[in-house]
């Protein structure tokens, strides 16, 4: 097949700057290349005098960012004759996973924290014919478990823990920098297993060190207040939060989000679930974006920090979108119909949907027209 111009996947985009052999055998669904959506609409809300984009990241093969390092982690797998991925998952690895595994012809396993994982996950990780496991347990004590099973031989182990799920993710940077032609003044990102903050600080690192960027950016990393080990300093043993692919209570790259904070001059805070939703309908609002809960965190964040007045005037700051709403369907069908559409009954705003007999008259009744 001959393409004339068009995206090969990040594994060849960035082949030099990934520590890979020429002979590796590429698993990709073409990831990467996501949009970086301006956002005034939400800057003129918040009357910051800022420059907000948005990485779109749920605009990836399997509708996250695990993508770009699950290329890289399964590919790795197979040119190590690997037959068996294996992850802990609240349900983006899991369907990322499942994804890549079917393609390179891999079982996969993935062990889940019961009833806690999102259902368009959930599809994902089936229809590509992933083994599933659910436990009565959270992500942390899953993450354990799939520790042990990947000490066998033969079972490769592709959450984050494994450094070329770090390396993938890392290019997420580079195309930020691509396009903003440096680094941003601050990135602001969701942290759950804090596996992505890490790779990002990598990313970042990498572009200053061959001149591609300037500077590296301030990073800001956001943690729900009722799963905020980070925050706290010490691990949550029953994380709390509706956000649910970040409700991790003893990340896995702690270490490497401290890192990044301290070290970019950044910080690691949290929002509450409160918080998390009203950016969530805030963005589909006024931006029209669908990004799952989780991922909204990061807009929280930003939105925190300018009620703060932590930004400078005219300063660029990215905020990452992590994964797609349509990825947890229930979160939106939870959401008050008004409060979605920025809209309140006080105001005078009529209902935004409702049931009616089936007859003009009707209609026009419920939409006042
Ligand atoms: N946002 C989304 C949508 C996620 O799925 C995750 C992690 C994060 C943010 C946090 O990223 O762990 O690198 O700090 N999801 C993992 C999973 C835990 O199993 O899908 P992180």
């Amino acid at each position: 097949m001959v393409y004339l111009r068009a995206w090969r996947g990040i594994i060849e985009e960035y082949r030099e700057y990934l520590p890979i052999e020429r002979d590796m055998p590429v698993v990709t669904l073409l990831e990467g290349n996501t949009p970086l959506l301006p956002a005034g609409n939400l800057a003129q809300r918040l009357e910051a005098d800022i420059e907000i984009y948005l990485k779109f990241e749920g605009l990836n093969p399997t509708g996250s960012f695990k993508d770009r390092g699950m290329t890289l982690a399964v590919s790795k797998a197979v040119q190590d004759g690997a037959p068996v991925v294996v992850c802990a998952s609240t349900g983006n690895t899991a369907a990322s996973a499942a994804a890549y595994a079917a393609r390179a012809g891999l079982r996969c396993i993935v062990v889940i924290p019961h009833a806690a994982v999102a259902s368009g996950k959930l599809a994902q990780a089936r229809v590509h014919g992933a083994q599933i496991v659910s436990i009565r347990g959270n992500f942390d004590v899953a993450l354990a478990i799939v520790r042990e099973l990947a000490a066998e031989t033969g079972i490769v182990l592709v959450n984050s823990v494994n450094p070329w799920r770090i390396e993938g993710q890392k290019t997420a940077a580079f195309e930020i920098v691509d396009e903003l032609g440096d680094a941003p003044d601050w990135l602001v990102i969701p942290v759950g297993n804090a596996g992505n903050i890490t790779a990002y600080w990598k990313g970042f690192n990498e572009c200053r060190v061959v001149g591609m960027a300037s500077r590296c950016p301030r990073m800001a990393g956001y943690q729900a207040t009722g799963a905020a080990p980070i925050v706290l300093g010490m691990i949550v043993k029953n994380p709390q939060t509706l956000a649910s692919a970040i409700r991790i209570g003893n990340p896995a790259s702690w270490a490497g989000a401290k890192t990044a904070a301290d070290d970019s001059g950044g910080l690691i805070d949290s929002v509450s679930d409160g918080e998390i939703m009203e950016a969530y309908s805030l963005l589909a609002a006024v931006e029209g974006i669908f990004a799952e809960p989780s991922s909204c965190t990061s807009v929280a964040g930003v939105i925190k920090m300018a009620r703060l007045g932590r930004f400078e005037k005219g300063q660029r700051v990215v905020a990452v979108l992590t994964g797609h709403g349509l990825k947890d369907p229930e979160a939106a069908m939870a959401c008050d119909a008004y409060s979605l559409a920025g809209r309140s009954p006080e105001d005078g705003s009529r209902a935004v949907e409702g049931v009616v007999d089936a007859d003009v008259e009707s209609v026009r009744g419920l939409l006042g027209v």
